[in-house]
């Protein structure tokens, strides 16, 4: 190795100790952005290190690559919505897988023309390839999951597994003529199968498992990176694929724990499918309404409030108006503090995002775990926007979808408000046993306009 390419691996050794840095920042609201940044910084670093590597001899390419790149890139990064951000994760997954796919073609044809292709190249292509090619196409069906483009509920027949297993187990056997008989036909036809099992493995997955599958896409995209990197005999790579392959497999197993799923059911799918019918709810029962008047003069006589915020929140960005009925009742000494389900929202870590953002403070935002003893001693839960994550049939119907899945306990405090705008459904499909529970009104709305006018209330009556 020349001195040129030790500095090259000191570099990228310090690139992989930033992103290490960033992940850990990632852990907490808190440290969320120095993390982002140490990201941020490695990345700079080794896309300029990997430019001006002397084995990089036609830039044009390069450029071109990355002025559409940052075109797109930037272009997306501005107009997308925070509740579209799933789906966007899933669409650039899918780029990942393809671009491993095309890199392993590219290095094939590369070392056969220069007569250097051997074993064991030929297995990291193979590896490569067909983990890219699952990773596209299932992440293109997530992403078609999640914006509504194609159905949510599970697509499920009868020998489904077997089917999957079968192609898999012949993919593999194309794979090993690829490697043992050099064979380009071997390679797309693996290829190929790989581009149809990741449909038919994702299809069966159902909308309440799908951030499961979004981050279990993510550590795929991880390990398809790292099997890039072996082929290109790039370290960085390797360490990097290597890093998001087993922080999404890490994130998978937390998701699955919060829902209480387990991940080779996930993985198995078919859950969510006959929504609709295994509700506990009787039929024709009837909710109760509260308009924010009467939720204003609850809050403000009750001496400690939780805030469950959920997907609706987000949707009508109501965070900020969320930060000043914070304010306006800490003002008034009500103790308020928020309850974040692992699940709530649509990505990990949403509603923290959002509180963030509005600069509500971290020590009145609680975990599950940490705030679901406290319901029984509060005076009034205000529901935001939250469904599916304060559903009681969640502990008590066994045929409900969401059985099994921890909730907060919203349904145990003195007095629930719900806020949403209709009797719709959440994300599961499912109606919600706490709509109808005697403690519970429902205040419908947008949570934006509802929650300044609790504002508005709560500071027009003053005490
Ligand atoms: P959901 O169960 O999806 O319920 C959201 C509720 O918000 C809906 O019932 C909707 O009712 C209401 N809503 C929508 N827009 C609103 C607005 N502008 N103002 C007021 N309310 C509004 O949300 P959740 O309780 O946060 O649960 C999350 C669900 O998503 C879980 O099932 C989870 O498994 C799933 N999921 C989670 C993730 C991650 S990782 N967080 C990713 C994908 C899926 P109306 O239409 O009647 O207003």
């Amino acid at each position: 190795m020349g001195i040129n390419q030790e500095v090259f691996a000191l570099v990228y050794l310090a690139a992989t100790v930033l992103f290490i840095f960033g992940l850990k920042g990632l852990a907490s609201p808190k440290t969320a952005l120095r993390g982002n940044l140490f990201a941020m910084i490695g990345m700079f670093i080794a896309v300029v290190a990997t430019v001006m590597n002397p084995e990089v001899r036609n830039y044009t390419w390069i450029a071109a690559g990355l002025a559409v790149g940052a075109l797109i890139g930037t272009t997306v990064a501005l107009k997308i919505q925070m509740t579209a951000m799933p789906q966007l994760v899933a669409a650039l997954h899918s780029f990942v897988g393809l671009s491993a796919v095309l890199v392993a073609l590219g290095t094939y044809f590369a070392h056969q023309d220069a007569g250097h292709l051997n074993t064991t190249l030929m297995v990291e292509l193979a590896i490569g390839s067909f983990i890219g090619a699952i990773t596209f196409t299932g992440s293109l069906i997530a992403f078609g999951k999640l914006q509504g483009l194609l159905g949510s509920n599970p697509v499920v027949f009868k020998g489904q597994h077997f089917l999957n297993l079968l192609m898999a187990v012949v993919m593999l056997g194309f794979g090993a003529w690829f490697v043992i008989g050099d064979s380009l036909a071997g390679f797309l036809i693996m290829t190929f199968m790989a581009l149809i099992l990741g449909f038919t493995l994702i299809i069966p997955i159902g909308g309440a498992d799908m951030p499961v599958v979004v981050s279990m896409l993510n550590s795929y995209s991880g390990w398809a990176a790292a099997a890039t990197g072996f082929t290109l005999g790039n370290n960085l790579l390797i360490t990097t694929g290597a890093l998001v392959g087993s922080s999404g497999a890490i994130l998978s197993y937390i998701m699955c724990k919060a829902m209480n799923r387990g991940f080779i059911s996930v993985i198995l799918g078919g859950f969510g499918g006959d929504a609709a019918a295994a509700s506990a709810v009787p039929a024709g029962k009837g909710v109760k309404s509260a308009s924010s008047e009467d939720v204003a003069f609850m809050l403000e006589n009750s001496s400690k409030v939780i805030i469950v915020p959920g997907y609706g929140m987000a949707v009508s960005q109501a965070q900020h108006a969320i930060k000043e009925l914070y304010e306006v009742l800490a003002e008034k000494g009500v103790q308020v503090k928020f309850a974040i389900h692992p699940v709530a929202g649509r990505m990990p870590g949403h509603m923290n995002v959002l509180l963030a953002e509005s600069e509500i403070p971290y020590d009145s935002v609680f975990e599950m775990d940490e705030i679901n003893s406290e319901f029984s001693t509060c005076d009034v839960c205000f529901v935001i926007g939250a469904n599916d994550v304060v559903n009681p049939d969640a502990k008590t119907n066994k045929a409900s979808p969401l059985y099994g899945m921890p909730i907060l306990d919203a349904y145990k405090s003195k007095q629930v408000f719900v806020n949403k705008r209709s009797m719709k459904v959440g994300y599961a499909g499912v109606d919600n046993a706490l709509f109808y529970y005697p403690n519970t009104s429902l205040v419908f709305g947008d949570a934006k306009a509802v929650t300044e006018q609790l504002v508005q209330a709560l500071r027009g009556t003053g005490h």
